[in-house]
């Protein structure tokens, strides 16, 4: 533990959260939009569905910590969304469970306190044809198509609007690029630095567009000793310094 206590933002989820640090992803932009403001904490799982996540819920998230996350994104629904295999083992989720577990994972988080907000991110696209071309001998059956990411997807929202849970629609998001095929994804099924840019984006609106007290929207968080100092560079007039300590200009998109 190190202080002064930052508010806690928690990533839970899939391989989309595990990987979510690589190749320019959205939780290392997150960070970097965050710092000095919010620590950003990666809780993903690559591979699970929303079974695992209910089976590691309360050790995740204990109800009796002394801090509690501000906010918690959560991912699960790509692997869930897999085809059946016929063993009976593997990733699937049947549709109505998956929205059973989404349930109860939403119900854990929101009676953690009162100002724990949550953002749930919806099932995202897969490039079809590039997930045929890669079909290897390890895994046999495993079918992923784009009607099933759809319908989890569309099941997920549902549930964030019966819950008056916050979601991001990455069912749509990502197909509003005309060229999200092939820019999106590094596999055909994880992001890649664009796609992931569509997603923070979208978490950004949201986090902009909430009526949270206090409001998580990073340009309305307190700056980790912001104040100025006879320390920082000095002026031209020789007489006042310059704080550096909420300057963005090192970042090649500049996130609103
Ligand atoms: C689901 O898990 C498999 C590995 O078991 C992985 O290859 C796949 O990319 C995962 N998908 C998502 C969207 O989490
Ligand atoms: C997706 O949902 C539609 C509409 O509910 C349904 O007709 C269809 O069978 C579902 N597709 C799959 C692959 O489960």
């Amino acid at each position: 533990m190190v202080g002064p206590r930052r508010p806690q933002f928690v990533l839970f989820g899939s391989s989309i959260v595990q990987l979510s640090y690589s190749n320019g992803g959205w939780g290392a932009i997150l960070a970097d939009i965050y710092s000095r403001k919010a620590d950003i904490l990666l809780r993903g799982y690559y591979g699970w569905n929303s079974r695992r996540a209910l089976q590691v819920l309360h050790q995740v998230f204990p109800k009796d910590a002394d801090v509690q996350p501000s906010l918690v994104i959560v991912y699960f629904g790509g692997n869930d969304s897999m085809g059946p295999h016929s063993s009976g083992l593997g990733p699937h989720v049947p549709l109505n469970e998956y929205v059973e577990n989404m349930r109860k994972i939403a119900v854990h988080l929101k009676s953690l306190s009162d100002t724990t907000r949550i953002i749930f991110l919806s099932c995202p696209p897969v490039n079809e044809a590039r997930l045929r071309e890669g079909t290897s001998g390890i895994f046999s059956e495993l079918v992923r198509t784009n009607e099933l990411c759809r319908n989890y997807s569309e099941a997920c929202i549902n549930l964030c609007q019966e819950m008056d849970v916050k979601v991001v629609d990455l069912w749509t998001a990502l197909q509003k690029r005309d060229d999200w095929l092939t820019a999106c994804f590094t596999d055909g099924v994880h992001l890649a630095a664009e796609g992931s840019k569509i997603v923070v984006e979208e978490i950004l609106k949201v986090l902009k567009e909430a009526d949270w007290e206090p409001c998580l929207h990073w340009k309305s968080m307190p700056t980790e000793f912001g104040e100025d100092s006879p320390y920082d560079l000095v002026a031209f007039d020789g007489k006042t310094t310059i704080n550096p300590s909420e300057w963005t200009f090192h970042r090649e998109i500049q996130w609103d």
